[in-house]
């Protein structure tokens, strides 16, 4: 059950190389198990035992059902779907003397640069176009190795093991072709979208990492792959989601854009797009905003987004103690300045949920003089204010573009989140 649960996760992230991607893999799934898609500029009827999906920007989803019976709490489930990665800038062609062309491209959330170098990548996302007279949405992956950003070679800087700072402007510019296919990046998206190149008003496209992803070690124990944070948790979200009974809570998947860069968009944790649609669900229901208090305070959301296991090389940047094992289960976070929103209440409320669905769980708190990273939690809270756990799953080289995990720790959190919605 482990394998088949990492092939599928393979397969996910393989299909969802931006986070507009990840978001139609995941409309189209909703669609396949009958749930509704409703639209936020239309009025919602919602029905006692309905599912219902709902999207922002093509990049964010919210999937929820409600049970038969009267119910008053919220069972939610909140992961994000972008990944670090560089995004192309406007006019993105550059032309190097007579030899090549190279592609403008900028950061898009806190990266590790070095492992960019050197390998197949690949552009996707999102289009806007003009065609016959309407503006539309296309979404984009020019599905071929593409681009690459060559490394300097030894010989032109003895002192590069000696530790590098990259400048992205210089150094992290991809490869795209010979002086002659100049012009020619824009042809290829537009034929790819099915439009003319002239019909292209806006995008949103990123660079990702064509190495597929595989599973090895010694005992086939370990993945890697491209945007295991966070889309590892959002697939389980979704799968616990999916074969969870939803029978005693409004059961709610969410996925939301933008965390890499600190979730403050329409689309992202700090936006009300969750309250909003919480907000809907319950007038859906015929209930007034005091029902809606109401439920929020019987209420629990299950924060996802992925964790350090303790590294191989440096086991001394792992706090003495608390020190997550990829394949050691699904990692309750911890931090006393509430970066994580983990309490007394939501910790032990999660251990118990573990216990139930029989599956391991583990700690992390941060060594106390590296501050670490931040999540989206604590964000969604200043919107929607419910007992919260900050969980996520183990993991090595976050922010690479080829990060690796556990195989088992996947289908841990699809079934703790089974359980969750059951
Ligand atoms: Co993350």
């Amino acid at each position: 059950m482990y394998y088949e649960t990492a092939e599928k996760l393979l397969e996910f992230l393989k299909n969802s190389p931006s986070s507009f991607q990840a978001v139609d893999v995941m409309k189209r799934r909703f669609l396949t198990e009958g749930f509704t898609e409703l639209k936020e500029q239309e009025r919602w009827k919602l029905e006692k035992g309905g599912r219902y999906f709902v999207t922002r920007n093509r990049s964010a989803l919210i999937a929820f059902s409600i049970p038969e019976q009267e119910n008053r709490k919220f069972h939610i489930t909140a992961s994000h779907s972008d990944s670090p990665s560089l995004k192309i800038k406007e006019n993105p062609e550059m032309k190097v003397g007579d030899a090549y062309i190279k592609l403008n491209v900028e950061k898009y959330g806190g990266m590790l640069m070095a492992p960019w170098f050197d390998r197949p990548l690949s552009v996707a996302g999102h289009i806007v176009v003009k065609e016959n007279g309407q503006i539309q949405e296309k979404l984009v992956n020019l599905d071929r190795d593409l681009l690459m950003i060559p490394s300097l070679a030894i010989h032109m800087n003895r002192e590069i093991n000696e530790g590098y700072q990259y400048n992205p402007q210089k150094d992290l510019l991809p490869l795209f072709g010979c002086a002659e296919e100049e012009g020619v990046f824009w042809e290829m998206i537009a034929k790819e979208a099915g439009v003319r190149k002239e019909e292209i008003l806006g995008h949103d496209l990123f660079l990702y990492n064509r190495v597929p992803g595989t599973i090895w070690g010694a005992g086939k124990e370990f993945l890697s792959a491209g945007r295991l944070d966070d889309l590892q948790c959002a697939f389980a979200s979704m799968e616990g989601f999916l074969s969870g009974k939803r029978k005693n809570c409004i059961a709610v998947h969410c996925m939301l854009d933008n965390e890499e860069v600190g979730s403050s968009t329409k689309q992202g944790a700090a936006s009300t797009f969750l309250r909003d649609t919480l907000l809907r669900i319950n007038c859906g229901l015929g209930r007034d905003y005091e029902a809606y208090l109401m439920t929020l305070a019987g209420s629990f959301m299950i924060s996802a987004d992925n964790a350090h296991a303790v590294h191989p090389n440096y086991g001394e940047k792992a706090d003495p103690v608390n020190r997550p094992v990829l394949n050691g289960g699904i990692v309750i976070k911890y931090n006393a300045n509430q970066k994580y929103c983990t309490d007394a209440v939501s910790g032990a409320f999660f251990k118990e949920l573990c216990s139930r669905a029989e599956v391991p769980y583990q700690t992390y708190v941060n060594r106390s003089d590296i501050p670490g990273g931040s999540t989206l939690g604590n964000i969604s809270n200043t919107q929607v204010a419910v007992n919260t756990v900050d969980i996520g799953l183990p993991q090595l080289a976050m922010h690479s573009p080829y990060e690796t995990a556990g195989v088992k720790d996947t289908w841990y959190l699809c079934r703790a989140l089974e359980e969750f919605y059951a």
